[in-house]
């Protein structure tokens, strides 16, 4: 697979397999992405994360020249989207959420004929099917036609498909999403076994574990824009060095026992959606015996207390202002919480 990365990413720049600068794209009066950029290191798993319609799609779409950009450009190991399209899909492997293989066909027989429209001889093509396939967990069900597949079993398979061509960058749409956890952590090995081989790996995802378990670095883009990007440690720095939860017994003591929070630990909260739950970063564990010697002055009854790592989570509702998997405008909020630096 090392053909020393496909000639070095057919001799374009190599330090970097993505760069794009202010991608824009429009539909209609929708900024579905607006001013898009990002660096991707080559040999590296990139995530990009963020919700439903934030533009995660529209922007690999653009990447892989399957969508023309409104606005700004970007270079594939130095290769321009646009003028030289037809080097970067020789350098790239899309998957994800439009998964491309034939519902009458087997697997193998899909395998196969991916592998002899990429030029593979006929017994090439009948090894590389079965190689992958086994790679997959796939081989029991490699001559079932594709319409009794699992969902499951359908996502390796448009993995493996996408791998024919052993690409030096690979788009991962949402590799994971409504997977099992077996499966789910089956996706990763084999995620991180594209990058040992040489391959650079960007996928999105809603799921913060998943970027946190497989990103060297994130973005976090919430509805067309960038608002966060840096190494997972670095994202979780923003929001403190640790993080405290705090669950009252009474809800309708949440006001007091926010301000009490606030005020001790002189930082800003955030209460999330079920009742009676406080989140705020904490500089100084030690904080937390003032905290509760407050709380109990106050009267408040605790249900709950811990000090720990802050979570991804915690990270995209310090820098968006909103949770993942809400949609709701909260716009003024997550003005406010936007102005976190990273
Ligand atoms: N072909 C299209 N025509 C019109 N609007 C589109 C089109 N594709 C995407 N959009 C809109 O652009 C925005 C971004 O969509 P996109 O699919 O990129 O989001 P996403 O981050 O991939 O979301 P998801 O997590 O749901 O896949 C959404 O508001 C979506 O409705
Ligand atoms: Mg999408």
């Amino acid at each position: 697979m090392k053909q020393g990365y496909r000639e070095s990413a057919l001799h374009g720049n190599s330090d970097l397999a993505v760069e794009a600068h202010g991608l824009v794209k429009t539909f209609g009066d929708n900024r579905a992405v607006d001013g898009v950029s990002l660096n991707v290191p080559t040999g590296s798993i990139y995530g990009v994360l963020g919700p439903n319609g934030a533009g995660k799609t529209t922007t690999i779409r653009m990447l892989a020249t399957l969508l023309r950009a409104d606005g700004g450009s970007a270079r594939i190991f130095g290769h321009d989207i646009v003028k030289e399209a037809q080097i970067v899909r020789q350098l790239i492997g899309v998957t994800g959420q439009y998964a491309s293989v034939d519902e009458s066909l087997s697997a193998t027989e899909n395998l196969i004929i991916f592998s002899r429209l990429l030029g593979l001889s006929r017994a090439e093509a009948k090894r590389k099917a079965a190689e992958l396939l086994e790679e997959f967990s796939l081989t029991e069900a490699a001559k079932r036609p594709l319409k009794n597949f699992s969902g499951g079993m359908r996502r390796r398979l448009d993995l493996a498909a996408s791998l024919i061509a052993q690409p030096p960058l690979i788009f991962l749409d949402e590799p994971t999403t409504g997977l099992d956890p077996r499966t789910r952590n089956q996706m990763w090995d084999t995620i991180r076994q594209l990058v040992k081989s040489g391959s650079t790996v960007l996928l999105t995802t809603q799921y913060l574990q998943e970027a946190d378990e497989l990103a060297d670095r994130i973005a976090v883009i919430d509805r067309g824009k960038v608002v966060a990007e840096g190494t997972v440690d670095e994202l979780k720095g923003s929001v403190g060095t640790s993080s405290l939860h705090l669950t009252i017994k009474n809800p309708h003591d949440i006001h007091i026992a926010r301000n009490t929070v606030e005020r001790v630990l002189n930082v800003q909260s955030s209460v999330l959606a079920e009742a009676g739950r406080i989140t705020a970063p904490m500089a100084d564990a030690d904080r937390v015996t003032d905290l509760l010697i407050a709380l109990r002055e106050a009267g408040i009854a605790l249900a709950e207390l811990s000090v720990q790592k802050p979570t991804l989570d915690e990270v995209f509702l310090t820098i968006t202002g909103h949770g993942v998997q809400e949609d709701a405008d909260m716009s003024n909020q997550s003005k406010q919480a936007r102005e976190v630096s990273v």
